[in-house]
Formats: structure tokens, sequence, C-alpha cells
């Protein structure tokens, strides 16, 4: 019989990626979780298959409904930086799923943590040091666990954020990595699969921890591989500092100047040797860019 496998975020990038991969795999059903059940997403979802539940991680009852009965559940928790209290948040919906979880006997939970990088570097980065808090309150329960930790997206430029045009029409990618190099992967695909061969094998996942990466690149390479794709358009990375970057004036930018300054210093642990043991068809940008060229075109258009 399929194993049920509820999967948090599915109407989203990381859990998406997971929800799509369980789908194709006939050894699971999916059940989802989401605000709202009558989204396109939900619904797209329903029609290939996957039940689903209407919740939410303030709603303990929902979540009571959402883990019973399964053998499996994959976790990435939210946060919004419009929140003075995301961080705290953020943990207190954690634990609250944790408990739930607990409660429920599921048999296998795959948690999307980051690193406690106020522990390891001695300044804060608050939306990486909340999952690493419910990671330890997961162990703590004594839950059956597999840490995965996603590096950045390659997906994320599928959205403009990180890339702005100039006046002289070059594009620069707004990553402040100064040089140093940053992990990768595609969130809605290659992670997934990679997720779903976790599921697969419990006995030789549980209790391990992988740092997702299909490979480590400066930003100087992401900007050649997209010039060369691209092309006419140029890329160029951004010259600005981490420090620089947490003082603009948005919402959040200190928090992530603070990942970028993490990811520049702290050389956080990935692995492109594990993610393609569990995924082979793990893509390095190269070949990403290429499957999706289309859609970055319209996304840069
Ligand atoms: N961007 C990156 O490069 C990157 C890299 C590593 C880690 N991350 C981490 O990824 C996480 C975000 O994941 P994502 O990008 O997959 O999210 P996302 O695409 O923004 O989607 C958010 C998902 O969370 C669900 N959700 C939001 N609030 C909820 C609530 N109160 N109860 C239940 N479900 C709720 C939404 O479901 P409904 O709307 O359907 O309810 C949706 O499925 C962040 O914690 C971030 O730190 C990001």
């Amino acid at each position: 019989m399929a194993k049920v496998v509820t999967v948090f975020g599915a109407t989203g990038s990381q859990g998406g990626g997971v929800a799509n991969a369980l789908l194709e795999d006939p050894k699971f059903k999916v059940r989802i979780v989401t605000r709202s059940a009558s989204s396109d997403k939900a619904k797209a979802l329903q029609e290939r298959g996957a039940e689903v539940i209407e919740g939410n991680f303030d709603d303990a009852s929902s979540l009571e409904r959402a883990l019973q009965g399964a053998y499996g559940t994959f976790l990435v928790t939210q946060h919004s930086f419009e929140d003075p209290d995301f961080d705290q948040l953020e943990i207190k919906q954690g634990k609250a799923v944790a408990d739930a979880a607990k409660a429920a006997g599921v048999q296998h939970v795959v948690f999307s943590s980051l690193e406690d990088v106020q522990k390891i570097m001695g300044f804060p980065c608050l939306h990486f040091d909340s999952k690493a808090q419910i990671e330890e309150y997961m162990k703590s329960l004594g839950l059956p666990l597999t840490v995965v930790k996603y590096p950045g997206f390659y997906d994320n430029y599928l959205s403009s954020r990180m890339v702005q045009k100039l006046e002289d029409d070059t594009y620069e990618i707004a990553y402040p990595l100064e040089g140093a190099g940053m992990h990768g992967i595609s969130v809605a695909v290659d992670a997934g699969f990679a997720v779903t061969a976790i599921f697969k094998n419990r006995a030789e996942w549980l209790g391990r921890t992988v740092g997702f990466s299909a490979e480590k690149l400066t930003i100087q390479q992401h900007a050649d591989i997209l010039s060369k794709h691209l092309a006419p358009r140029v890329f160029k990375p951004s010259k600005m500092t981490s420090d620089e970057f947490s003082n603009l004036p948005f919402p959040g930018a200190k928090h992530l100047g603070d990942m970028f300054k993490f990811y520049r210093l702290g050389n956080p642990d990935h692995s492109p040797e594990l993610t393609r043991q569990l995924y082979p068809g793990t893509r390095g940008l190269d070949q990403w860019v290429a499957d999706n060229k289309e859609a970055l075109l319209n996304a840069m258009s």
C-alpha cells in the first residue's frame, strides 16, 4: 500500500518540488497542507492526485488532521521579514508541527533546516538560527529525523529580484558574495527528487544531515553562464559587500546580508556528491539555465 507523506509548503518552492517528485512515485500518496484549498496551485496538485488538507501552522487541530495516519512528512517553515518577531513565530510554528508529528507517530520526518549561525560565527542570522532551534527541538523529542539544508535556489533567477537591468543595458546579479563561491540547486525539480530518495531509503538516511548542492560557483561564474545562454544580454556580479546589502532599505535586508556574510565566511557544508547520490540527475547551473532559457528570458524582459 502506498505510504502517505504530508508535505508542508507544497504550493511553494521547496514543498512544491517535493510534492511534484513524490506524486510521480507510486510508492507514495501525497497529502498537502495549504491555507487555501481553492488556490490554483492547491487545485493543480489535487488534480494530480494529492489529498488537500486546509490548515495553518497556527492551528494545532489542522496539524493533527494533516499528520494523522501519515508515514512521513516534509516540513519547510516560513517567515515574513515584515514581522519584527518573525524568527520567534517561525520557531513556535516549527515546534507545533514537531509536536503534532510526535503525537501522530510519524515514522520519517524530513526537515528543511539551516545552520545555527549565531553559534558558529558569533553573529546572528535570524532566519537560519530559527530553523536550527526547531531542529534541536525535533532531536530533543526523539523524532525519526533526516535534516536537509537547501542552498540558494537557481529558481531565484526566475523572479527578477536578484537581477537588475542597469542604465548601460547590462544586468547586475545582486548576490553580495565578494568573490566567494555559493552552493546552488534547482528547488522546483532536482531537490524534490533528492528528498523523495530520502523517503524511499529511510534506513540509510535516518539521523543524517544532507546539505544539498549541485555545485559551488562564484557569482562571476553565474554571470558567465547567464551571459552565454541569454546573449546578447551581459551579466555581471554586483560589487556590493554583504554589509552594504544589510543596509539597503527594505525589510529583511539586514538578515539577508547576514546570510550572505555567512555564505562567504562560514563555508556551509553542502555536498554535490551526496546530492547526486540521492538524485543522479541533479543539474549544474549551466544545464539548468539551458533548460529554463525561455522562462528566464521572460523573467528578465
Ligand atoms: N530562496 C532561497 O534561495 C532559499 C534558500 C534556502 C532556504 N530558503 C528558505 O525557504 C523557506 C521558504 O520556503 P519556500 O521558498 O519553499 O516558500 P514559498 O515558495 O514562499 O512558499 C510558502 C509556502 O508556505 C506555506 N505557508 C505559508 N504560511 C503558512 C502557514 N501559516 N501555515 C501553513 N502553510 C503556510 C504556503 O502555503 P499556502 O500559501 O498554500 O497556504 C506556501 O506553500 C524560508 O524559510 C527560507 O529561509 C530559501
